[in-house]
């Protein structure tokens, strides 16, 4: 069985006031939750991580980046590499958002080389991959999944393979309130999980986590978390909310596959 994983990708939301005052609540909110079944990440921008870090060090949740570079060290201004985020208290990093991939132009190659440089230094990397409104309408949601999931891991083996948890978000229902169908969701995330299958073999393909992402709030998680291949979500804007996200993870860790 797959370990349930929520997480909540703040973005560029919360000075460090209030990214204690948040990480506090969701502790307090949680404190009674089977961590055993569910996994819970944070993911603040880098100015509040040590400060979160220190908040969560005596609860089970988690830590994440929103980024990083490949890099171990050297000139590159403005870039944070996998060691500081470890350093600043991270177990997880996200890589590939849409959000990079549309504004900072984060490519499949530049994806794969974070991957790399994340497991290196043990991190886990919560992949993202997605296709927007125009790839879905014609028809191309397919192809350009089964392209970012196979430039994302070349060279990746089966026991790398293992520690990468993929995040399905299409990129129209990111922020825009139209989450995708339970249907479509499952649709996508039993073509990644046969696409991994196909390239790692079957007990690999089953043991990954595939999260869904874009416009998940607690009226609509239930739903998707029903869907056999959907292992989690990827949370946004109901991720900047105590009730709202604290509600997310403890409807996702009743469902019971
Ligand atoms: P959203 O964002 O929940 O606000 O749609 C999801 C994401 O970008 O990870």
């Amino acid at each position: 069985m797959r370990k349930t994983i929520i997480a909540g990708n703040w973005k560029m939301y919360k000075n460090i006031s209030e990214a204690i005052e948040l990480s506090n609540g969701l502790k307090r909110e949680l404190f009674k939750l089977d961590f055993e079944s569910t996994e819970v990440v944070l993911c603040p921008p880098f100015t509040a991580l040590a400060e979160v870090a220190e908040v969560l060090s005596e609860s089970d949740i988690g830590l994440g980046g929103q980024d990083m570079y490949w890099a171990e060290e050297g000139a590159f201004t403005g870039e944070i590499s996998a060691n500081m985020l470890k350093d600043a208290g991270c177990q997880y990093v996200i890589i590939g958002h849409s959000e990079r991939r549309q504004f900072f132009a984060e490519s499949n190659e530049t994806v794969n080389k974070k991957i790399k440089a994340a497991i290196k230094c043990e991190l886990t990397p919560i992949v993202c991959v997605g296709e927007n409104l125009q790839e879905r309408e014609q028809n191309k949601t397919f192809n350009v999944i089964e392209d970012h999931i196979k430039q994302a891991l070349v060279d990746i083996d089966a026991q790398q393979m293992q520690k990468i948890v993929v995040a399905y978000e299409p990129v129209w229902a990111i922020g825009t309130g139209k989450t995708a169908t339970p249907e479509q969701a499952q649709e996508v995330h039993k073509y990644i999980r046969d696409l991994l299958k196909k390239m790692y073999g079957e007990d690999v393909a089953q043991g990954v986590r595939i999260q869904y992402g874009g416009s998940v709030k607690p009226e609509n998680i239930l739903e998707l978390m029903a869907k056999p291949d959907v292992d989690g979500a990827l949370v946004g804007g109901a991720s900047l909310k105590i009730d709202a996200f604290a509600a997310i993870v403890i409807k996702s860790s009743e469902v019971r596959k």
